[in-house]
């Protein structure tokens, strides 16, 4: 099992973000499932970031589609490695568009974290980290 997390930043007028957004997890959820790939994405501030996970060599097929969307650029990798169990089993690429007047509510973070620790508790690093990255301006 492979585990890849991105940042890139989103492409396009702010106004139309919710949209396009809509349109990519539209098609994610349907080609994901069909190679067992979960995961979530999160807008913020201009910024994506993503998870993915499943089988490496899907992962990799997948990116190289993701790296050549025109709906975002500058993709960096922040975690690109073996991992022993699904964090997001129950994600079929769900995603989360946060702005100034909308944040996670206390549901939403308690299920994310309820998803990951149960199958990755050892790496709380990880989960501190994106939550770090994710929330950074947040304050709950
Ligand atoms: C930020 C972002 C995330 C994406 N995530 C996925 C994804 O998880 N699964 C997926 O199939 N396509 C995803 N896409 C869309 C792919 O880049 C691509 O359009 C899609 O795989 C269809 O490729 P195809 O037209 O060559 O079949 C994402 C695109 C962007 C910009």
């Amino acid at each position: 099992m492979h585990m890849i997390a991105y940042i890139s930043d989103f492409n396009g007028e702010d106004n139309k973000v919710e949209r396009v957004l809509e349109e990519i997890v539209k098609v994610a959820k349907i080609e994901n499932k069909k190679r067992y790939i979960t995961g979530v994405l999160f807008f913020l501030d201009g910024k994506v970031l993503q998870i993915i996970e499943g089988e490496e060599p899907h992962l990799h097929q997948l990116m190289s589609n993701i790296k050549q969307d025109k709906r975002h650029s500058n993709v960096e990798y922040l975690i690109n490695e073996k991992v022993e169990t699904r964090g997001f089993s129950e994600w079929n690429m769900d995603s989360f568009y946060l702005n100034s007047t909308q944040s996670f509510s206390k549901d939403t973070i308690k299920k994310l974290t309820e998803s990951f620790i149960k199958n990755l508790l050892p790496r709380s690093d990880m989960l501190a980290f994106y939550y770090k990255t994710l929330l950074k301006q947040k304050s709950y």
